[in-house]
């Protein structure tokens, strides 16, 4: 699929155009169908203009692993852009969000009970789409759909538990963000006809580079940037325990740590700036920016296995992107 002569970025952009114009075939067919107000509103939150990563990731994925024809993935790579857009609906109604890829949320225009079965219909047409695949493969995609669930679970449990320490933190990144990054390579590695120790390969980038995207996530949750199409915090007014507010819980003492508590515990806007001060004042988001950077590192190392290609040169860019969009 990929053009010699264009930049990586116009590269990816045209792959992001064809992930797109799938997308919108598949749900144009649902319509006519008469799938009726599920249909229109869960097409309105995947056309809305996600990033298309985790479908990039499987068709680099797959041409890095000799995969010739990009047909025979695009199923695979759309059903985790089903699944994962699935999540984002049930995500914003736990996290109680009211905006999404710059619209409002399901939940916020139809209500509670309508946004949970959009959320569902989202899940069956992804594993619609990736039940064609053999069984391998749809294991893989059930395995880190009930892994996100186990995570969300850890997460929940440890909502303004101010002990939770960085091994839970990696432990639920791993489950709701990197498992399915992880799991997608790894299927798409298998696509190509890939033994299940080179696909495990993939699936190990995947995983490195997951976890760097949750923590640039979560980063630019506390900086606030337009482009996350939400506001800024919305992380701390969950008491959600990211890992700037793990780390800087740990390095802090006194006053500043008893005022950092308060301040997580109790959240208001107002305490934003303040909050910003005492995590820098223990250096825990340029903590986090290291940790992007070594995870990021061992993703690439697990390119290395692999033949030097126009489609590993891609996939190095997307590697970048995901530090770059940050720091
Ligand atoms: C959002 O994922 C959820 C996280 C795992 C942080 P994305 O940032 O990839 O969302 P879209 O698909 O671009 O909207
Ligand atoms: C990722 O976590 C959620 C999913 C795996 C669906 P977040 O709760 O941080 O995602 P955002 O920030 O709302 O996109
Ligand atoms: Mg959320
Ligand atoms: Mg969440
Ligand atoms: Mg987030």
């Amino acid at each position: 699929m990929a053009n010699i002569g264009l930049e990586a970025s116009d590269q990816l952009e045209v792959m992001r155009l064809h992930v797109d114009a799938a997308l919108e075939a598949l749900v144009e067919e649902e319509l006519e169908n008469d799938a009726g107000q599920v249909a229109e509103l869960c097409a309105s939150m995947l056309l809305a203009g996600g990033k298309r990563l985790r479908p990039l990731l499987i068709l680099l994925a797959h041409e890095i692993a000799g995969g010739q024809d990009a047909d025979e993935v695009m199923p695979l790579a759309l059903a985790f852009e089903l699944i994962h857009t699935a999540t984002l609906v049930h995500d914003d109604i736990n996290d109680e969000a009211s905006m999404r890829r710059g619209v409002e949320t399901i939940h916020s225009r139809a209500g509670l009970a309508k946004a949970v079965i959009a959320g569902d219909w989202l899940f069956v047409q992804g594993f619609g789409l990736g039940g064609r695949y053999e069984e391998k493969i749809v294991r893989l995609m059930a395995k880190c759909c009930a892994d996100i669930a186990v995570a969300e679970f850890h997460q929940l449990d440890h909502v303004l538990n101010l002990a939770t320490s960085p091994e839970d933190y990696l432990s639920i990144v791993r489950g709701k963000t990197a498992g399915p990054f992880a799991s997608g390579c790894h299927a798409a590695g298998l696509v190509a006809g890939l033994s299940e120790q080179q696909a495990a390969g993939l699936g190990r980038f995947g995983m490195e580079l997951g976890v760097a995207f949750q923590l640039v996530d979560d980063l630019l949750d506390l900086r606030g940037d337009e482009r996350m199409g939400k506001p800024r915090g919305a992380d701390v007014i969950e008491g959600k325990m990211t890992l700037p507010l793990i780390h800087a819980l740990t390095l802090s003492h006194g006053k500043e740590r008893q005022r950092l508590a308060d301040i997580i515990e109790d959240f208001d806007d107002n305490d934003f700036d303040e909050l910003m001060r005492l995590l820098e004042r223990s250096d825990s988001l340029s903590y986090a920016e290291i940790l992007v950077r070594t995870h990021l590192e061992r993703a690439v190392l697990e390119l290395d296995a692999f033949p030097d290609s126009q489609a590993k040169n891609l996939m190095l860019h997307v590697t970048n992107y995901v530090m770059d969009r940050h720091l």
